[in-house]
């Protein structure tokens, strides 16, 4: 039985649309990288963007989980348009990224966020040997954060902190912390099985995602951002709301790495397991999704004030349009629903403005933090990264 592409899925009108809007992408990006190319954006405030790489070393400056997305954008745009300058541009990031490993400080289980769709797409791009050992020695100090007798990998380092703001939480202690993020982290240790053909990479990444899923997945399919563990036994300790609302919500972007990360985490391992996790979250995103398309910060926020998350958005269409290929049954509701919250954004919260920086306008940190409803550069790297898809400019980046 022939097997049908996301593409195939699309009515001729839908495919219009992704046509039209791939050649905005193109014709705001073609003048963004030149403004940005000495740059690493993690957002464009009042449309100019920000540059981590002017910054000092460390986890807010240099090392800054988001600063792989910049060349993730370059090395997509370069795939779709054949136009070398783009890998120019991303290569400045890979070198600048260079400096944290060495400084170490800073980094944490975010190395596969920072090295996939920098070293690793490079190198699955071009081939190129020094993007090969950027991207196996950030997964090497990815796989060093795996706690063997909780069978999870680490967070994040430091002291006990509060976290995110939310009221009345008390302190975590980080060395038993794991989070839902980190199962679009994991791609880069199945990446590296795939190169060097050392389990111990598999072995980490199935372990650590068979805790998630059974620590982390709630009955109705929901997902808790941040489960804190006993470090010495793995024993579960207590859950946190995270960056979403509360203790008990269900942040929209964690649902959007869930989603995402156990569609390619089966892609990965073939384990059904894993492709029955992606597909009942996938079902609870969907039937939370508001009439508008447009996705809150967390399905259980008040209705006021409005808190928007693009970047939410644009994670689950690609997890969508990835399980769409995936799930025989349910494909075309899932390609139905990702261009429904592509189509919100491009009509009602997308910059086209060749004059600014960024695309998408409404993405949010955290429910409790400053930075709502504002431009992220990962909000634009998944929101074009989905628009590719739709167009079958498919390259498996996670
Ligand atoms: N991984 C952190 C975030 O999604 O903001």
């Amino acid at each position: 039985m022939a097997v049908s592409t996301v593409q195939d899925m699309l009515t001729p009108e839908e495919k219009v649309w992704a046509d039209e809007t791939a050649n905005k992408i193109k014709k705001k990006m073609e003048v963004v990288r030149e403004r940005s190319a000495k740059k690493i954006p993690s957002a464009a405030m009042n449309g100019v963007h920000d540059d981590k790489a002017g910054e000092g070393k460390g986890k807010g400056g240099k090392a800054y989980w988001t600063n792989g997305f910049w060349a993730g954008i370059m090395w997509l745009m370069n795939d779709w348009t054949g136009e070398a300058r783009y890998g120019e541009i991303a290569r400045f990031t890979e070198e600048i990224m260079d400096e944290c490993v060495l400084d170490f400080y800073g980094l944490d289980h975010d190395i596969g966020y920072m090295w996939i769709p920098s070293a690793v797409l490079d190198y699955k791009l071009t081939g190129d040997e020094d993007a090969l050992r950027r991207g196996l020695l950030g997964a090497n100090l990815l796989a060093g954060r795996f706690n063997p007798a909780g069978e999870y990998i680490r967070a994040w380092d430091g002291e006990a902190w509060e976290g995110f703001n939310t009221p009345g939480v008390p302190k975590m202690r980080t060395e038993g912390v794991a989070i839902i993020d980190c199962m679009l982290n994991l791609p880069l240790l199945y990446w590296a099985y795939e190169i060097t053909g050392d389990p111990r990479f598999r072995i980490i990444a199935r372990k650590h995602g068979d805790k998630v899923m059974r620590n982390f997945i709630r009955e109705d399919g929901s997902v808790i951002h941040i489960v804190e563990f006993d470090p010495e036994t793995g024993e579960f300790v207590r859950d946190y709301g995270g960056q979403g609302y509360g203790q008990g919500s269900s942040w929209t972007r964690g649902q959007a790495w869930g989603l995402y990360g156990f569609t390619s985490s089966y892609r990965h391992t073939n384990n059904r397991e894993y492709l029955d996790t992606a597909k009942r979250i996938a079902a609870y995103f969907m039937a939370n999704i508001p009439e508008s398309g447009l996705i809150p910060s967390d399905f259980c926020q008040p209705k006021e004030p409005h808190v928007q998350d693009d970047i939410a958005a644009a994670a689950a269409a690609c997890g969508l349009l990835q399980l769409a290929g995936a799930a025989q049954e349910e494909s075309r509701s899932y390609v139905e629903t990702a261009i429904k919250m592509l189509r919100a954004i491009d009509e009602k919260s997308a910059d086209w403005s060749r004059e600014t920086d960024g695309i998408t306008l409404n993405g949010t940190m955290a429910y409790h933090t400053p930075g709502r409803n504002m431009n992220y550069v990962y909000g634009d790297y998944f929101f074009i990264e989905a628009v590719l898809k739709l167009k079958g400019q498919e390259v498996f980046v996670w």
